[in-house]
């Protein structure tokens, strides 16, 4: 499989890298971040949730967050949808695209969303006559579909399943979330060579945590693979609040630091990433994991002056 030439990178900041986040952003802060990604080139924000506030209460505000952004034609606004009720809310919004999820194992799916897989299945039918009436795209999502912290390894022929009811659903395509960090190449090669072999033409989208260190080495492994879509973070920030040990995903600047250096292209300009990761610190007052936003790119050079010279 060819490298991809270009990728399309999703911004999942504003909500998987702030749903955890014990104290509450201010709405203005969400919009202000939100229109300086899409001043940066982001092709596609997941920008909130419509989940139950009481699940998620960072995401409360999901609706004034949408409303106060200055839209812009070049940027895709998806919003994450569990069900129903979070379609109609996602409608009545006027979102551009839906994101539903489930996750592949039934232990974390139940901790997520209170639901069994096919009772998530079942609502996602409803969730699709809702948006369909409404002319709004909805893309699949599976959350633990690298290994789930309560089970462990997921079969791949479940993957398959979910895969082919979204497909069934009229999905647009399909994004495999590795909620905790246990993705690590080989398996990002199988399970995408799985879909390619049995799901043609779905498109695969990758959602990579860096729980473990290989979040950018997987994403090296899905593009070997010929994948051309992957989520980050701002800064790294991010986690599921409903899994043990979930981290943050993998930072969008040092993913379209490693994407620009392969000369992959993503039409998002690195220097307006850096500095929106710097707010974002300044926001949630602590060290953000990304590099990239404190180190600058490789060339990005230094005074001789700067360091004490070692004396023998
Ligand atoms: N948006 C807002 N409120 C919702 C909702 C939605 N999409 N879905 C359900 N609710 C409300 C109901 O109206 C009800 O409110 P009430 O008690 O005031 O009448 C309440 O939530 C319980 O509804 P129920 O359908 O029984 O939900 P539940 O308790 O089984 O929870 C979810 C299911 C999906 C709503 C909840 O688990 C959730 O929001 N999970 C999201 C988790 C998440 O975002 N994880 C991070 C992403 S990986
Ligand atoms: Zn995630």
């Amino acid at each position: 499989m060819p490298i991809p030439k270009t990728v399309e990178v999703t911004e999942v900041g504003p909500r998987d890298g702030l749903q955890a986040e014990p104290q509450f952003v201010a709405t203005k802060n969400k919009i202000a971040l939100i229109n300086d990604l899409i001043g940066a080139g982001l092709p596609r924000i997941e920008f909130s949730s419509f989940v139950s506030p009481r699940a998620v209460p960072q995401l409360v505000d999901v609706v004034e967050v949408f409303e106060g952004i200055d839209r812009s034609a070049n940027t895709v606004l998806a919003a994450l949808v569990p069900n129903a009720k979070g379609a109609v809310r996602a409608v009545d919004t006027g979102v551009d695209e839906i994101v539903v999820f489930l996750s592949a194992s039934e232990s974390h799916n139940k901790k997520n969303v209170n639901r069994s897989v096919d009772e998530s299945l079942t609502g996602f039918e409803e969730v699709a006559n809702i948006a369909g009436q409404a002319g709004i795209p909805i893309h699949g999502a599976i959350a633990t579909a690298f290994g789930c912290p309560f089970e462990g390894d997921v079969p791949i022929q479940r993957l398959g399943h979910i895969g082919r009811r979204y497909q069934e659903l009229g999905f647009t395509g399909i994004s495999l979330g590795d909620t905790t960090g246990m993705a690590t190449p080989p398996l990002v090669s199988q399970a995408v060579r799985f879909f390619q072999d049995n799901l043609p033409d779905f498109p695969i989208g990758l959602h990579f945590h860096n729980t473990r260190g290989l979040g950018l080495v997987n994403v090296l492994a899905g593009l070997e693979e010929g994948v051309d879509q992957f989520d980050a973070s701002f800064g790294g920030i991010g986690g599921c609040p409903f899994a043990p040990k979930a981290t943050g995903n993998i930072c969008t600047e040092d993913l379209v630091y490693l994407l620009h250096e392969m000369g992959i292209e993503t039409g998002i300009d690195l220097r307006c990433l850096m500095r929106i990761a710097t707010e974002v610190e300044a926001l949630v007052g602590r060290d953000l994991p990304g590099q990239i936003m404190k180190t600058g790119p490789r060339l990005d050079l230094h005074s001789m002056g700067e360091v004490a010279t070692a004396q023998g």
